[in-house]
C-alpha cells in the first residue's frame, strides 16, 4: 500500500522525468516536439526505457503513438488506457501533455507489480496540438478510426506529407487500421495540467473535467494586389494584409462581445513579406471555441461574414479552408463521479469545470467512455516555457490515481461495462 511520503518521492521522479523529456527538441533554445520529429525518437527510448523496467510492454503503432502495456491479473482481462500527448507546441513547457504520460507509467510504478483485474495500457500520443500539419489530435484520431486518405495527404510547411513522414519514422502507414481501439477496453483516463487559473483561484489542488468546450480552427487567406509602397497611394490600394489586421481585430471584439467566447489569431503572415512591398497575400489562422456548439457555429459564420465584408470594401478576395470541426464532448459521467471520490480520498476538496484546452480525450471520448483530471497550474500559465506544475499537486494526482485505480478494480459496474469501440 502506498503511503502520502511515497507518492511524494514518486512526484519527484515525475516531475524529474517531464524535464529530462524537455531537453529532446527540434529548437537547440526551448522545447519543440512535433509529430513524428527526430526528438520524438528519443523522447520514446526514454520512455520505453521507463516503461519496460516496470514489466510493461511496448510499442509503437503506424502513427507513432508509444503504447506500454501492463498485463491485469488474468490472461485476456480487459484495459483501460491512460495517457496523454508526447507532442508540443513551439517554445513550449516541460508538462502540457507530457506530465500526463508521465504520470501514468509513475500509476504503474505506484502497484509495485501487483496486478488488477484490468492491463493498463499508457498511450503517449504523438500529435495533439496540430502545430506539423495543422491538423490537432492526429494520434487519437487513429485510435477512433479517423485518419483518413485527405489527412493522410495534408503537407507540411517543407512539403512532407503525413504519410511520408509516416514512413521517415520508420513505421507503415498501411497498417493504421491495427492502432484502433478494441472492445477490451473499458475506459480512458487523462491526467493534465488545467493550463489556466481558475483551480488556482479556488486553491484546489485537483479538479474534475465535465466536459470539453468545441472548437474550430480555419485558415483565411486573404488575396489583394502587391504594389510599390512609395509610388501607390493609399486609397488605390488593395493590401491583403491590412484587410486581414482590420479583421483580426474585429474577430477579438466578437469574442469579447459574446459571454465565455474565446476567439484567437494564432498565426498571420503576409507574402511576398518585405517592408516596401505592399502585402498581396495574407494568411492569417482561426481557432474559436465555446461550450455550446450552436453559439460557436453562428459566431463563426459572423466572422466569416465579416471578413468576406472587409475584403469586398478593400477589393480584395478572401477564401478559408476549415482545418478542424470539433463539437463540445461531455465526459463518461460514471468516471467523473469515480474521480470525484478519488480526489476526496487524496485529502483535497473536487472541483468540477468544463475544459477550455482541447485533449485527446475527446476523440478518444467518441469510443470509450472517457475523464480527465485536472491539476492546478501556477499563475494559470501554459503553451510558455514558464508553465510549472507544484510537486505537491503532483503527489496528491497520484494519490488520487492510485486510489481511483483501487476503487475501479472492485467496481462491479465498472468491471462489466461494454466498451463501443
Ligand atoms: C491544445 O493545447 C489546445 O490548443 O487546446
Ligand atoms: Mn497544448
Ligand atoms: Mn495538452
Amino acid at each position: 500500500m502506498q503511503t502520502t511520503g511515497s507518492f511524494a518521492k514518486l512526484a519527484e521522479e515525475v516531475l524529474a522525468r517531464c524535464r529530462r523529456l524537455a531537453l529532446f527538441s527540434e529548437d537547440t533554445c526551448g522545447t519543440r516536439r512535433t509529430f513524428l520529429s527526430p526528438p520524438m525518437k528519443d523522447c520514446h527510448r526514454e520512455v520505453s526505457s521507463w516503461m519496460k523496467a516496470l514489466g510493461m510492454s511496448v510499442s509503437v503503432d503506424a502513427v507513432g503513438n508509444l503504447r506500454g502495456l501492463y498485463p491485469g491479473a488474468s490472461l485476456g482481462a480487459p484495459r483501460i488506457l491512460i495517457g496523454s500527448h508526447l507532442d508540443t507546441v513551439p517554445n513550449a513547457g516541460a508538462f502540457d501533455g507530457i506530465l500526463g504520460v508521465v504520470l501514468a507509467v509513475g500509476l504503474v510504478e505506484s502497484l509495485e507489480k501487483s496486478k488488477l483485474p484490468f492491463a493498463i495500457e499508457v498511450i503517449g500520443f504523438s500529435e495533439e496540438e496540430g502545430v506539423r500539419f495543422g491538423v490537432p489530435f492526429i494520434g487519437s484520431r487513429a485510435l477512433v478510426g479517423r485518419v483518413d486518405q485527405e489527412l493522410l495527404d495534408r503537407r507540411d510547411e517543407h512539403g512532407v506529407s503525413v504519410r511520408k513522414a509516416i514512413q521517415d519514422f520508420g513505421l507503415n502507414p498501411e497498417t493504421i487500421p491495427d492502432a484502433q481501439l478494441r472492445d477490451d477496453v473499458l475506459g480512458y483516463l487523462e491526467f493534465h495540467i488545467e493550463q489556466g487559473p481558475v483551480l488556482e483561484n479556488l486553491n484546489r489542488p485537483l479538479g474534475v473535467v465535465e466536459a470539453i468546450v468545441g472548437q474550430n480552427r480555419l485558415e483565411f487567406t486573404f488575396s489583394g494586389h502587391a504594389n510599390h509602397p512609395g509610388t501607390t497611394p493609399m486609397h488605390l490600394r488593395h493590401d491583403a494584409l491590412a484587410a486581414a489586421a482590420e479583421w483580426i481585430v474585429t474577430v477579438e471584439s466578437t469574442a469579447r462581445e459574446t459571454a465565455e467566447m474565446v476567439a484567437t489569431v494564432g498565426f498571420v503572415e503576409a507574402k511576398p513579406g518585405a517592408t516596401n512591398v505592399i502585402p498581396g497575400e495574407a494568411r492569417a489562422t482561426l481557432d474559436i471555441r465555446h461550450a455550446s456548439d450552436k453559439l460557436r457555429g453562428q459566431t463563426l459564420d459572423d466572422l466569416i461574414r465579416r471578413a468576406q465584408a472587409i475584403a469586398a470594401k478593400r477589393g480584395v478576395s478572401v477564401e478559408w479552408r476549415t482545418l478542424l470541426a470539433q463539437n463540445a464532448v461531455e465526459m463518461d459521467h460514471f468516471l467523473t463521479g469515480q474521480i470525484e471520490q478519488a480526489i476526496r480520498g487524496s485529502g483535497c476538496q473536487p472541483h468540477r469545470m468544463p475544459s477550455g484546452a482541447g485533449h485527446d480525450a475527446m476523440i478518444v471520448a467518441e469510443k470509450v467512455p472517457s475523464a480527465m483530471i485536472f491539476l492546478r497550474t501556477p499563475g494559470g500559465i501554459s503553451h510558455d516555457p514558464a508553465e510549472s506544475v507544484h510537486l505537491d499537486d503532483v503527489a496528491k494526482a497520484l494519490d488520487c490515481g492510485f486510489q481511483l485505480l483501487t476503487q475501479l478494480a472492485s467496481s462491479q459496474e465498472f468491471l462489466g461495462r461494454t466498451c463501443r469501440a
